[in-house]
Parts: C-alpha cells; sequence; structure tokens
C-alpha cells in the first residue's frame, strides 16, 4: 500500500463512499459535479440498438441479466460518467403486478389498461420482488463491473406516473380516465396508489439489497396532477416512499424527479428523506441553486434537445449551469432523458465542457 508520512494513502476512488456522485448526495461540494444523463443507455448508442434487436422485445432485454448488464454498462465504456444506471423500466413494476405490458415499435408502452376499484382486483398480490429477480441479477453483475469510481443507481417511477400508464394503457395527452377516477372516486384510485407505493417499496429495497448505491424516483408527469390532488397522490406516497427505504437502508441516498412540479419542487428538497431532486428543462438553475440547494443536492437540467444541437451554444448552456448550481452540491443532468436522434459525439463534448467549465 502507498504511504506518504508513515500513513497509508487509500486513493480515493477505491473508497466506495467517496465516489463523487455519493459525496454530492451527502451535501458536499464537488468540483467538476459528476455527471450523469437520463435514459444514458438507448437508442441514439449503436451499440444498443443490435443488442435490443438480438433481444427481440424490450422486455426480453430488460429481463435478461446478462444483455440488461452489457447495455447498462455501454455508456460507461464510452464516456467518461459519473454513474450507471441500472437497464430497466418502471414499468415492470405494473408488470409484476401481474398486467399486461408490451412495448409497440413507434408507439411506445401498451398495457391492459386498469380503470376503476373493481378492476384492482385482475392485479395479483404478494412482493414483486419474487417476480423481479433478473433486474436484481442485472445489478449484481453491474456492480462488479463497474470502475470503482462511478456510482450504480436503482430507480422506479412513482405512483401517480406508474398509474398514469396503468390507468391510460399507454401514453397519454390529457390523461382523462387516470384523473377521472383520482376525481370520481379518491378512495378507490387511493388502493391504486396504495399497493403501488408498497410494491415501489419493495422493489427498491430489492435493488439496494442487490448493489444499488443510490436510488431515483422519476416522478415523470408530476406536472398533471391536479394541484388539489397534488399532497394525496403525488407528494404523500413519493414521501412515505422515501422514508420506508431510507428506514431500511439509511445510507443509501434517495433523488426524486419531480418533472413538471415547478415550485413545489422545493416541498420534496425539505424533507428530510430526499438528498436530491431533479429539476426539468422548464426550471431556472439560478432559483433551483436559491431555493431547493440549501435543503436538497439539484440534479440536471440542461434541455436534451441542446444535446441533439452540440457545438458552441451546448458548450455555453453547460458552462452556464455550472456556474449557477456549482457553488453548492449539484448533479449534471439533463432536463429529461436522452433522445433517440442524439449524436453520441455529443455527449462526450458535454462531458468536457462540463469538466472545462469547472476550471
Ligand atoms: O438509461 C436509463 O436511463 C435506464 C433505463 C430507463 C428506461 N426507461 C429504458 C427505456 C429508464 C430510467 C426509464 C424510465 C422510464 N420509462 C420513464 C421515466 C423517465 C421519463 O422518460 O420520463 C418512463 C415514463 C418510462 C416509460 C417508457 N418506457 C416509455 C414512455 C417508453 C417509450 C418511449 C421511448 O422512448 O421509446 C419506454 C421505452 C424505453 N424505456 C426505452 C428505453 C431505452 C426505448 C425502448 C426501445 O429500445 O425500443
Amino acid at each position: 500500500m502507498l504511504a506518504v508520512n508513515g500513513k497509508p494513502v487509500i486513493r480515493e476512488s477505491v473508497i466506495g463512499t467517496d465516489k463523487p456522485l455519493l459525496r454530492v448526495l451527502r451535501g458536499e461540494t464537488v468540483s467538476p459535479p459528476p455527471l450523469w444523463l437520463m435514459r444514458q443507455a438507448g437508442r441514439y448508442l449503436p451499440e444498443y440498438r443490435v443488442v435490443r434487436q438480438e433481444a427481440g422485445s424490450f422486455l426480453d432485454l430488460c429481463y435478461d441479466p446478462a444483455l440488461a448488464c452489457e447495455v447498462t454498462l455501454q455508456p460507461i465504456r464510452r464516456f467518461h460518467l459519473g454513474a450507471a444506471i441500472i437497464f430497466s423500466d418502471i414499468l415492470v413494476v405494473p408488470h409484476a403486478m401481474g398486467q399486461e405490458v408490451s412495448f409497440v415499435e413507434g408507439k411506445g408502452p401498451v398495457l391492459s389498461a386498469v380503470r376503476s376499484t373493481a378492476e384492482l382486483k385482475t392485479l395479483s398480490d404478494g412482493p414483486v420482488r419474487d417476480r423481479l429477480a433478473p433486474v436484481y441479477e442485472a445489478i449484481r453483475r453491474v456492480r462488479a463491473e463497474l470502475p470503482a469510481d462511478v456510482a450504480l443507481i436503482g430507480f422506479a417511477g412513482a405512483p401517480w406516473t406508474v398509474a398514469s400508464y396503468m390507468v391510460e394503457g399507454a401514453s397519454s395527452r390529457d390523461f382523462a380516465y387516470l384523473k377521472g377516477w383520482a376525481w370520481r372516486d379518491r378512495a378507490g384510485f387511493g388502493q391504486l396508489i396504495d399497493r403501488l407505493t408498497a410494491a415501489t417499496i419493495d422493489h427498491l429495497c430489492a435493488q439496494v439489497e442487490a448493489g444499488a448505491e443510490v436510488v431515483q424516483l422519476f416522478e415523470s408527469w408530476a406536472g398533471a396532477v391536479p394541484d388539489a390532488l397534488f399532497e394525496a397522490f403525488c407528494f404523500r406516497p413519493v414521501v412515505r416512499i422515501a422514508e420506508a427505504v431510507k428506514k431500511a437502508h439509511p445510507s443509501v441516498p434517495l433523488i426524486v424527479f419531480p418533472r413538471g412540479a415547478g415550485a413545489r419542487s422545493v416541498d420534496f428538497a425539505r424533507h428530510p428523506a430526499v438528498d436530491a431532486v431533479g429539476i426539468d428543462t422548464s426550471q431556472s438553475a439560478g432559483w433551483a441553486a436559491a431555493e431547493i440547494q440549501p435543503h436538497a443536492a439539484v440534479q440536471g437540467n440542461l434541455d436534451p434537445v441542446l444535446l441533439i444541437q452540440g457545438g458552441r451554444a451546448l458548450r455555453d448552456e453547460a458552462e452556464r449551469l455550472v456556474r449557477a448550481l456549482g457553488k453548492g452540491p449539484f448533479v449534471f443532468n439533463l432536463g429529461h432523458g436522452v433522445l433517440p436522434t442524439t449524436p453520441a459525439d455529443h455527449v462526450a463534448e458535454l462531458v468536457d465542457a462540463v469538466r472545462r467549465a469547472a476550471g
């Protein structure tokens, strides 16, 4: 072992808790900020498209531990990223609850819709972890192969967002079935949210037990929750999940991404079980530095469309975000996921720009 003045020197990167992402999520300011991208594995990478073809369906890929591990690691091999996110989907939870789920080329997810309290009976009971063993096996494999300074993120969708796909049966613009049920029958819809809350706690804890070092909750449709229903169907379920995961695994940090929540993002930041809040493209970095960073780390929020454009505008914006948020705990990310038409070279350009911006 290396020694300086008689004291052993352990390279920072070999100590698990000293991974830059984990330091930021504990409240430290780290420069350059750790960077990862939502949807960093996916169709914009040619090597992903090859594996996806080989796997057959998207869910077959999610449930094949060797292939899921491979596509999780693809962006890590190409770019100097601070984290890997396990390759899976938020809709494996309803699938594990017995709902039919498939992904149709050019259309997105298609589910057998559950639209009333009576139809909740069609969902199966019991721990979802019993049906999601391949996801946990993929996590174990990724952990064994990750470089020492790269953290592994597990994830799930928040109950409202997952319910939106379960009730609508597909992606939606107006969420008429979802919101119709929630307004008409709060108690019945609340049962669906409660079932999802329990399933999500189970799935996140199982991911941590398999080796995930951080968990992220995607509340991608927070912006679609009517104000009068926000507390019951968005805020409280998210907080219950955060508290339960923290109780079981006190040292594991939790990131919440309430896309479209606007000023209500601060409510999540203020909650002691939430370590970081992801901000979306519409939110001001300066506002987040003033209102969120005093309570939690901020993650975000470069426009994914700018990552398609690349060049000078991309470098300038990366620099602006680092200037606005880099004086506190900050995780560089996008304001939403990487888009399929993104040139892979632009991700390398972004990583370089963030490093330069931090000086
Ligand atoms: O790299 C990563 O970020 C990890 C993998 C990941 C996927 N989906 C893979 C995926 C993660 C974290 C998700 C989260 C997810 N899934 C969300 C929340 C984030 C967001 O985008 O708001 C949502 C809403 C879903 C549901 C979902 N899955 C939709 C609406 C779609 C269709 C749209 C699309 O991009 O095709 C998916 C499919 C999906 N999930 C793909 C990938 C790589 C594309 C499927 C393919 O390869 O054909």
